[in-house]
């Protein structure tokens, strides 16, 4: 394994918090240190688009996590918005199907004319809520879970998407079976061993090392008791020296 250079913009931190207030006092506190972040669904429908443009405004990359899953023409004028808005990346349902993706790549290029470099998009493929039980009893699947991921994984890179969203338990078998072109993103990562609902985690070192490109980081920063202090020491655990 190679040892990354230091790039600290690959590690989102989630502002899943209840208000815009509370979300700008804490990019506040972060700044200097943080300068990526993401914006979920919960905090995007209090604050509103206007909030993702201002942090994009003021010069961070924003993460606009709202994991589309529409007909094609409405998902690519939701990614053509969110593109103008100055969101550097994005994430849709890759459940959604090939022309939903294929419709959404092209609305993500078409937005680029506008507002500079185009978004780049990311498919989630299953929500790691869903077991090998729900997936075959629920959703009827006939593939076993990695499986079925791996699946999704290469429906969205041949249909136009720059990566996919996984645990950091699919990272090594996604890197492995669809090579680096694929971009990954793992979320769920912690610091050390903790004990809240991420059941499949790794902490940020490790998913670096296994090639993760872009980290997600929420709770072990939002709720420390010292979010700067929490910060400092994920940055310098996944990035030693
Ligand atoms: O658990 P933590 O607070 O660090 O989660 C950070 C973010 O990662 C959340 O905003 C959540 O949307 C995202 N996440 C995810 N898939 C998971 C776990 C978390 O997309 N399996």
């Amino acid at each position: 394994l190679s040892h990354p250079a230091p790039d600290p913009s690959r590690l989102y931190v989630a502002l899943d918090l209840d208000s815009k207030d509370e979300a700008l006092a804490l990019v506040d506190r972060l700044e200097g240190l943080i300068s990526s972040y993401k914006v979920g669904s919960a905090l995007f429908t209090t604050a509103g688009p206007g909030f993702v443009q201002q942090l994009a405004r003021r010069g961070f990359n924003v993460f606009v996590d709202l994991k589309f899953f529409d007909i094609p023409s409405v998902v690519a004028a939701a990614v053509g918005n969110v593109a103008r808005l100055g969101a550097k990346m994005m994430t849709l349902h890759t459940l959604g199907g090939r022309e939903m993706m294929r419709a959404a790549a092209e609305a993500a290029r078409g937005a680029a004319g506008s507002c500079g470099a185009s978004p780049l998009l990311f498919g989630v493929t299953l929500l790691t809520s869903i077991d090998e039980r729900s997936l075959s009893e629920d959703l009827s699947s006939r593939r076993p879970l990695d499986e079925q991921v791996l699946h999704l994984a290469g429906l969205a890179v041949s249909a136009g998407l720059d990566g996919v969203v996984a645990s950091g338990q699919e990272l090594k078998l996604l890197k492995s079976r669809l090579g680096s072109k694929l971009k990954v993103i793992v979320p769920g990562v912690r610091p050390q061993a903790v004990s809240d609902d991420q059941k499949r985690t790794i902490t940020p070192r490790q998913a670096i090392l296994l090639g993760a490109d872009y980290i997600v980081v929420g709770r072990p920063i939002t709720r420390a008791a010292d979010p700067r202090a929490a910060a400092q020491e994920i940055l310098q655990q996944t990035w030693p020296g």
